[in-house]
């Protein structure tokens, strides 16, 4: 079969998309299409014509790996096969199912009508690529569901269901038979007539009060942090209402010139397939298949349990949440009814999906009833003699088949596997709070973790809407291990003079949605003295740790709590505070340290710079298979801002060199043994390599 079938039913030119994995509009999915149309029109026995999707997907959009190669500027280009269907005097219907999205919904929308079935979604997600719908997309789309909805909708990029996207006016009707309905769709068109295509549809676009895109401006540009895209897409939504279609259709395209051209735009495509290529480990064949999950216990009803168990009721797994302290356990369930009935008064899920999603989730006091799991997820506190106690049980109680997980963000996972019978069946599996939001999950293995393990956690992941990354076993894994780096060097430079307000705007400047002194407030300082006591112990002999905030908490000053931190608050809002910088002063002049001021540069370099350094040292020891896998781990665990790519592909654009300089600046203040360059970044500077060349200087033993 070639990319697009064309075959004649009941007087209907059926064009069949059949392009794996997802129906991508490539050239040959293009040029396809434009024969399969002129063929239908010059056929007289055809009334009308159907475009569908083979496979799972309607179409995915434009082929992204086709983006910078001739292929993606060769006719037909998209917009001249739109202008083909707009013009085809047969009327053109779109057959949705599984997905229609960027430019498989904007080719979509230049036909004369859309059906889909419920479980179809629609959308226009180029903003997560940093790029507009440049198809017509900005255009088209408000003309169906008015500029509210239009500037909502492409702004985020969201997905909308087929039900809504039927409310909205985006889709005309919802079939149940996808293929023989909308023949029959096809057929009503063409007796009743070939209807004006979406351009011409005007009331939707005209007379829209000019305050309507102030209002949106100000109110979502503050979710933007730093992107670009958005703004542009207010833009050119707006020229949609304001000039004729060309005129708008030539902005848009100006538009979306100029972010394809963009750092972001190379930045969130990097990101978009290191997120796939995470997925695949090159030690684990593709052949191995995952085992089914089909049930999990999570034991532990704190937080993070909760939340996790939360995370597999979601996505349709039926979970135990295992506790033996009964008082616990009925808190563990409250705080999670408590969450639900949040999201359902926000309006994100509702009544039915609260019901179904909290009834997946049993509570249960102790070990005796775990036959019918397929996984466990331990969730309790960092302790090793009690995870190894849990671990010898869980070992007994579940089935021999069944993979235990454990949750811990720094214990080593050959420990807590020697207390089974099964340590190729243990992994860790680190998950971020709250882990019903946050994306990351963090794979561990240890020595013994088999492929098959390894295989099934991370299909796992994918299948509960999380970014699985695996890591190797070490102290943070790929993770915590540089976030000591982040936070500590913001310490170094308040010892030295900078202000927790100019570090904290400097972060946030670049992406991050709250600084790392604001942070500290807010997770409040009481326990970090604890962790960092012990930390301490471990330190090399040429580092000191910075001692501001055991300071800060012997002032009584232990963050948000105590409305008093490393700034002042008045309710949430954070005020700076003379008092914390006088602390600061006078343990800088205990330590003997000169305090300066600093740039705003130096700052980001300071903050950002060593984050890549240790990134390099963990890809030296092989914590992290790839340089991508740590970007996705800090986008999606830490907050770092996915349009710079992640930490390691922006260390790249910026140039290797920088963050090597700094390396050595940090690593001569503060102790070559943890602050100093890697060896492999030294050689990548040295040789002028990026990180594709790592591996192979890596395996050449550097
Ligand atoms: N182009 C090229 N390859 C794509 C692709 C695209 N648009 N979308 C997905 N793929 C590839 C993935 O890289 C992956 O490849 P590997 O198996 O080699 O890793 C494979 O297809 C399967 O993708 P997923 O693992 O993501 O599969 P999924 O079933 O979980 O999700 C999906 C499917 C929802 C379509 C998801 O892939 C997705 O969101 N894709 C991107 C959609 C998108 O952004 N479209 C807009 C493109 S830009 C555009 O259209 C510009 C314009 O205005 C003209």
């Amino acid at each position: 079969m070639s990319t697009v079938d064309y075959a004649v039913q009941s007087s209907v030119a059926v064009l069949t998309v059949a392009y794996p994995p997802v129906n991508a509009l490539s050239l040959a999915v293009r040029a396809g299409l434009g024969e399969g149309v002129a063929r239908a029109i010059a056929d007289p026995a055809v009334k009308a014509i159907v475009v569908i999707g083979s496979g799972t997907i309607f179409i995915a959009g434009a082929d992204i790996s086709e983006f910078g190669t001739p292929n993606s500027a060769a006719e037909p280009r998209l917009q001249t096969l739109q202008a083909q269907f707009e013009a085809s005097p047969k009327p053109i219907v779109a057959a949705i199912h599984g997905t229609a999205l960027g430019g498989g919904l904007e080719l979509a929308l230049t036909c004369h009508a859309r059906v889909a079935v419920q479980s179809a979604k629609v959308g226009l997600p180029e903003v997560k690529l940093g790029l507009l719908p440049g198809a017509g997309g900005t255009i088209r789309l408000p003309r169906l569901t008015g500029v509210v909805v239009a500037l909502e909708a492409i702004t985020t990029g969201r997905h909308i269901g087929a039900v809504e996207a039927n409310k909205l006016g985006i889709v005309d009707a919802i079939v149940f038979d996808l293929k023989a309905d909308a023949i029959g769709y096809a057929l009503k068109l063409a007796a009743e007539g070939t209807p004006p295509p979406v351009r011409d549809r005007n009331d939707k676009i005209t007379g829209v009060d000019p305050k309507v895109f102030a209002d949106f401006r100000a109110r979502a540009g503050k979710k933007w942090r730093g992107q670009i895209a958005p703004a542009r897409i207010v833009d050119v939504i707006e020229a949609a209402t304001t000039r004729s279609f060309d005129d708008a259709k030539a902005f848009e395209n100006e538009q979306f010139k100029a972010l394809m051209e963009s750092d972001q735009r190379k930045a969130l495509i990097h990101y978009f397939f290191a997120e796939r290529e995470a997925r695949k480990i090159p030690d684990v064949p593709a052949d191995i298949k995952p085992l089914p999950i089909r049930k999990v216990v999570v034991i532990g009803s704190g937080l993070m349990g909760g939340g996790i168990a939360m995370s597999f009721a979601n996505a349709g797994i039926p979970v135990k949440l295992l506790d033996i302290d009964a008082e616990a356990l009925a808190r563990g369930m409250g705080v999670i009814r408590k969450t639900y009935e949040t999201s359902l008064s926000r309006g994100s899920i509702t009544q039915a999906q609260l019901d179904e999603r909290f009834g997946r989730i049993e509570p249960v006091g102790g070990y005796d009833d775990l036959g019918d799991v397929d996984m466990a997820i331990e969730a309790v506190f960092e302790d090793m003699a009690l995870k190894q106690k849990i671990f010898a049980l869980l070992d007994k109680a579940t089935p021999p088949h069944a993979i235990l997980g454990t949750n811990t963000s720094s214990l080593d996972i050959d420990q807590i596997a020697s207390a089974t019978t099964r340590p190729d069946k243990v992994i860790g599996a680190h998950f971020f709070s709250p882990a019903n939001v946050m994306k990351l999950l963090e794979a561990v293995r240890g020595s013994k973790t088999s492929a098959e393990t390894i295989a099934t956690v991370m299909a796992l992941g994918k299948q509960i809407g999380k970014a699985p990354v695996l890591a190797g076993n070490c102290d943070g894994f790929i993770g915590n291990r540089m976030l000591q780096y982040y936070t500590v060097n913001a310490e170094y430079m308040l010892e030295r003079g900078a202000t927790p307000e100019q570090i904290d705007r400097v972060a946030e400047q670049f992406g991050m949605a709250m600084g790392p002194l604001a942070m500290r407030d807010l997770a409040g300082m009481a326990q970090a003295v604890n962790v960092r006591a012990v930390r301490k112990l471990t330190l090399p002999a040429d580092e000191r740790m910075p001692e501001l905030v055991e300071r800060m908490v012997e002032a009584g000053r232990i963050g948000q709590k105590s409305s008093a931190g490393f700034y002042r608050y008045d309710g949430r809002e954070r005020l700076p505070d003379p008092a914390a910088l006088d602390l600061i002063r006078a343990e800088a002049q205990r330590q003997g340290i000169e305090q300066r001021s600093f740039t705003d540069e130096e700052i980001l370099a300071r903050l950002f710079h060593p984050l890549v350094n240790e990134g390099a040292k963990e890809l030296e020891e092989g914590i992290a298979i790839r340089a991508s896998d740590i970007d996705v781990a800090w986008v999606n665990g830490y907050g770092f801002p996915v349009h710079t790519g992640g930490p390691m592909f922006w260390g790249e654009q910026i140039g290797l060199d920088k963050v090597l300089a700094t390396a050595r600046t940090l690593g001569a203040e503060n102790g070559q043994t943890r602050w100093g360059p890697s060896r492999l970044l030294e050689r990548l500077v040295a040789e002028g390599k990026g990180w594709k060349d790592a591996p192979a200087l890596i395996a050449a033993g550097l």
